[in-house]
């Protein structure tokens, strides 16, 4: 696991920008692993101004969601469909074709969707890079503590502590959904490379059970540790709990040094 840790959350969503655009400098046909939630909104306004200002392109790329809530229509604006929309692909050129959640329709048996997704994920030759949050209480996309380390896209009861979480995130008399569809924990170890970001004190805990406590069900994200491709993107604040800090900081200036010498070295 690569820990990086910089100064602020925009520091975070520039390096996390500037990643995913050298992948698609490489690989302008690469499948993108995304996610919501309000962390991911700063790396997306770097990519769309990127892709304004700089020429970035998503033409050839492809995209799959983490995870999608069940019961609300696809143009409900709290679907996790219109927040993709709003915040990114309406401001890029990606081919909307192409991007992926994994959405049950109304009249649908939830259990079918989530075999469809894997299998329209494995059709797109498996994600090049995913990236990600975390919530305060450890899960990734929606696996909520307790969840199978082995676990593959399918409907998942969400936690009272992730209700009230995002319970911000909607009106009193708004109806806030209890059931999503998550990619597995399973799903997401397959991708070829994961990218974690996580800012603000409320992350601080559940960041260093990922980094720093046992691989265990209780904290899905620090299942992790056993990806080989692994960075993590922190600001000071969401690092304020990590023991080994002074590691991870010299750890990344040999990094740096190492780049500067031989070009690349982390991808
Ligand atoms: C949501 C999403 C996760 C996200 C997490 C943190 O519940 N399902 O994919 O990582 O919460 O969200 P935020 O970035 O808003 O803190």
């Amino acid at each position: 696991m690569e820990v990086v840790i910089l100064k602020t959350a925009e520091d975070v969503a520039a390096t996390a920008a500037g990643l995913v655009a050298k992948l698609l400098g490489h690989t302008p046909a690469a499948v993108l692993g995304l996610a919501t939630g309000s962390t991911q909104l700063a790396l997306y306004q770097q990519l769309v101004e990127k892709h304004q200002n700089s020429g970035l392109s998503f033409a050839k790329a492809s995209s799959f969601n983490l995870d999608e809530y069940l019961g609300v229509a696809a143009e409900n604006p709290q679907s996790y469909r219109s927040f993709m929309d709003r915040e990114f692909f309406d401001h890029i050129d990606i081919d909307k074709q192409s991007t992926f959640l994994p959405y049950c329709a109304e009249n649908e048996n939830p259990r079918l969707v989530g075999p469809r997704y894997e299998q329209q994920i494995r059709d797109a030759g498996g994600i090049d890079l995913q990236v990600m949050g975390i919530g305060v209480n450890g899960h990734i996309g929606f696996n909520e503590p307790s969840s199978s380390l082995s676990s593959r896209t399918r409907v998942k009861t969400l936690t009272q502590q992730t209700l009230k979480d995002n319970s911000r995130l909607f009106s009193r008399d708004e109806f806030q959904p209890k059931l999503a569809i998550t990619m597995g924990i399973a799903t997401i170890m397959d991708a070829r490379g994961v990218l974690l970001l996580a800012t603000g004190e409320s992350k601080a805990e559940a960041v260093s059970q990922m980094v720093e406590g046992p691989v265990s069900a209780m904290c899905p994200a620090s299942v992790l540790q056993l990806h080989e491709r692994v960075t993590v993107l922190l600001d000071e604040a969401a690092a304020s709990d990590l023991k080994n800090r002074d590691y991870y900081d010299w750890t990344y200036q040999q990094n740096e040094s190492l780049k500067s010498r031989f070009g690349v070295f982390h991808d």
